[in-house]
Order: C-alpha cells, then structure tokens, then sequence
C-alpha cells in the first residue's frame, strides 16, 4: 500500500481487501460457495456479473417477502417489495438494527456467547447504526448538526473547488480508471475535508474502509486476523487524531465538533470511535458507487446522458435518479424481537430479515420501466437507497451535494465520459458498486 499511519504503523505489506479476498479464494477453491435455492440472492457472483436483476423480478412477482432456508449465511427471509422493505423499516421496535440481535448486515454480528466459544475479544466498535431507540437517538443527534442545510453551504464552495481540480488534471486522449481517478479521489477528500483528516494519509480512508465494510471478507474466517489487526490500526490512528484535537481550540470540523459537544462527552471512547469509523465507512463506499455507478448508466443510457447535457436544470433528479438506479448498498438486515405476520408470512422471534433496497428500487409497482435510467422521472425520490425511518441516511444530504456538484462540474467543462475498457464491479451482496471502470474523455 505504501502507506504509514503516525507511531510507525506500517501498511506497505498489508494488501487491500479486495487482493487478500481474491488470494485466498485461489488458495481455497473449495470454498467459493454452492447455492441451491434460487432465491438465495445472498450470491456474491449475481452481483459481479450483474445479472440479479431477472431473479429479483421473479421473487417480487412471487410475493413481498420470501424464506430462503439455507445459505451460507445461515436462513433469511429475503424482502424484497418497495412496500414491505419500507414496512419493517417503519417498525424499528418490533425489527431490530442492533448488533447484540446480529447488526444490520446479512452476516450475524457474533454474540457475546459466540465469541467466548471462539476465545476472542469482541473488537468490532459500537456504532449508532446498529443500535435501537432510545441510545440510537442520541448518539444520531449529536452528528446529526453536521450535515445541517447550513452546514452543507459552508462546505459547497470547497467541495466544488477539489471537484473541479480533479475534473482539470484528467488524461485527455487516454484511457484511465474512473473510480481511482475521480470515485475514490472526491470521497476521500470529501472526508477529509469534513473531518479535516490529514490530507496526506486521506488514502488511509479508503484502505480502511474497504476492510471494515466488506460483508465477504468478514465471513472468511481466515482472514480474521488479518482484518482485526488493520482495524486495531485504524482504531490506534484515530485515538491519536482525537488526542491532537481535544487538545486543540474547537474548529468547525466534525472530529472537534463531536469532542466539544456536550452529548459527545457523556459517550464512551469506544462509542466515539465506534461512530467516528461509522461516518467514514458510511461516506466512502456508497458514494464512490455512486460517481461511478453514474458514469456506466450515462454509457449505457446515451439518450440520457445527452438530455443532461442540453439540460442541466434537470441535474438535481438526475442526482436521485442515479442513487436509484446504482443503489450502492444491496441491503440493509434487521432481526425480528417478537413473533409477528409479516404480509401473511409467519416470522419468528430470531428471524433475520435482509432488506434487499437493490429490489424495492427496481419495484415495478412504484417505478415504470424500473430497468431504465430516466432522469425526468417524476418520483426518483421515492428510492430506497437511503433507507427510510429513523435510521435513514444521516449523510443523504452531503451525498446530494457531492453528487450535483460532480455533474454541474462536468457540465461546465462539456465533459462527456465514455466507457472504454474493462468493468469489474465489487463481488460482494453488501456493497453494489465498481472496483475498475476505465474511461475515456472527450467534449460535448
Ligand atoms: C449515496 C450515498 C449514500 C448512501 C446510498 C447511503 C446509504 C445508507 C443507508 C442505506 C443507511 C441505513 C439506513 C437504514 O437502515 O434505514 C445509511 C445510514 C447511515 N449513513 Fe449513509 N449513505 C450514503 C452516504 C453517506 C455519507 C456521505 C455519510 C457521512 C459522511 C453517511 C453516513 C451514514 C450514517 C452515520 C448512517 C447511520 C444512520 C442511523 O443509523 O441513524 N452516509 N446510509
């Protein structure tokens, strides 16, 4: 990686989660998995060839909701209908986020009794996400100022000027990877302008972040070790940040903010960090994805992208228009805490429910030829992919922001991005994205 984090932590032999994912599955052929069930869209392989989309059709045809039996994630019941994902969402009391009922991923969070067996430490940190009512609310509440309308004004004008500095130094006449160059590069520097992380180091974020947000790579035990140590590193990294900071006069970014609130102080550091490493994995996948996933569907929707261009007063819905299309989380899970029916389903207490968003925003109930990108269309808005309910995206708006000012960026340069060379997407069912997307650049 080439990287070294402050007190000599060293990262150069540390390999990126995709590399040790890809070199231990060569290692263990045996344990690429088999799925029988055919809705066991717990699949990794769906997703890297994208090809969900036909069996995801069929399961909504087939009912709201379906119980897949075995996986290798153990049995879930698969939801799948705009309806009924937004229905468990709107009952948080009844299905849980937290992580001591197995978290909000479809791999259980391990138990405290599961961790003893295993003789292991837990080192996964608290985080708000995957906490119910009432301490979700509070700790949401101290971040929640952050990405305030006012605070997303004073932040445009330096969002728009990184964006327009790395839309200028793009290679013209040359294919390069979009999602190096232009996906992670903004995200990154987004982060670290709102958290005014060492610029230098703002790589950091990204190698981190694909570790700790991997669903596959935390189901290989192997790779525990390995995943624990980079965590404890990103953990030691932050802990010094925060020592730096608390030390410091109060500025306005998010780190010193959060030490100087008073909510703040009543929170553990393990909490502190806990949703620190939160808003950061929360950030940096989802809208990388995003300013990729925008680029592939302007290539394989030209009509569209030429409408952007003659009309940029239609930027704003083309931005939800491409979060409902890409969807850059597959899912979110919760897990029942009573017995219940669920749309004439029997679910019982345990149960875990996998909220497929990448279904309910392709829901042909709620959005007409849901398969085609159409930035005019009228109810864009009404995507899932930033969940609904208490715990929807606290960072949607900031996402918002990032995404507009990529587009009206371009468009003042007339810049038109075609596809040309390999597409490799993400093989995972957590995070729907792109590892590799080459690209050429020429003018409109
Ligand atoms: C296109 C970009 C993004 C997408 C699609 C996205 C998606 C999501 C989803 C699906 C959830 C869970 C909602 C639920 O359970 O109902 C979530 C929660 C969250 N997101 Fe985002 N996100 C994005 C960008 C961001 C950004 C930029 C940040 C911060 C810098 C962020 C921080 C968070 C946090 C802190 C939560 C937890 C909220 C809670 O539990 O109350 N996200 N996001």
């Amino acid at each position: 990686m080439g990287m070294e984090a402050p007190g000599g932590v060293a990262f150069r032999t540390a390999p990126t989660a995709a590399e040790a994912l890809r070199t231990h599955l060569a290692e263990h052929p045996e344990q690429r998995l088999h799925h029988p069930h055919p809705f066991d869209v717990s699949r990794s392989d769906i997703y890297a060839e994208d090809r969900w989309q036909p069996i995801f059709a069929a399961m909504r045809a087939a009912g709201p909701l379906h119980h897949i039996p075995e996986s290798p994630f153990g049995p879930y019941w698969a939801v799948v209908q705009h309806k009924a994902v937004q229905h468990v969402e709107s009952l948080p009391d009844l299905y849980s986020s937290s992580w001591e009922y197995g978290g909000i991923t479809i791999l259980d969070a391990l138990s405290d009794e599961e961790l003893a067996t295993l003789g292991r430490e837990r080192f996964e940190l608290p985080m708000f996400i995957a906490m119910d009512r009432p301490k979700h609310t509070g700790q949401r509440r101290t971040v929640a100022p952050a990405f305030a309308p006012q605070e997303m004004k004073r932040l445009e004008a330096d969002i728009r000027r990184r964006t327009g500095e790395v839309l200028d130094t793009l290679p013209r006449g040359e294919v390069f990877d979009w999602v190096d160059r232009v996906s992670i590069e903004l995200t990154t520097g987004m982060l670290a302008i709102l958290f005014d992380f060492p610029w230098e180091d703002r790589r950091l974020l990204t190698f981190w972040s694909d570790w700790a947000g991997d669903t596959e790579l935390a189901s290989i035990r192997a790779l525990d070790e390995q995943r624990r140590a980079i965590l404890y590193e990103m953990a030691a990294y932050f802990q010094q940040l925060w020592m730096r900071k608390a030390q410091a006069e109060p500025g306005p970014d998010l780190i010193s903010m959060m030490i100087h609130s008073p909510a703040m102080n009543q929170m553990e550091p393990q909490e502190f960090m806990g949703n620190l490493v939160l808003l950061i994995v929360g950030g940096n996948d989802t809208t990388r994805n995003t300013m990729s996933g925008i680029i592939h569907a302007f290539d394989r929707f030209p009509d569209q992208r030429k409408l952007f261009e003659e009309q940029p007063d239609l930027i704003p819905n083309a931005v939800q228009e491409c979060i409902r299309y890409q969807t850059p989380l597959a899912h979110m899970r919760r897990t029942a805490k009573e017995d219940a029916e669920l749309f004439g389903q029997q679910i019982r207490r345990g149960d875990k429910l996998v909220l497929w968003y990448l279904s309910a925003n392709r829901d042909e109930e709620v959005f007409d030829e849901p398969d085609r990108l159409d930035i005019t269309r009228e109810n864009a808005r009404r995507h899932l992919a930033f969940g609904y309910g208490i715990h929807r995206c606290v960072g949607a708006r900031l996402a918002e922001l990032q995404l507009r000012i990529l587009l009206e960026e371009m468009h003042a340069r007339r810049l038109r991005v075609h596809v040309a060379g390999d597409v490799e997407r993400v093989r995972a069912n957590f995070v729907h994205g792109f590892r590799r997307l080459e690209v050429e650049v020429t003018r409109f």
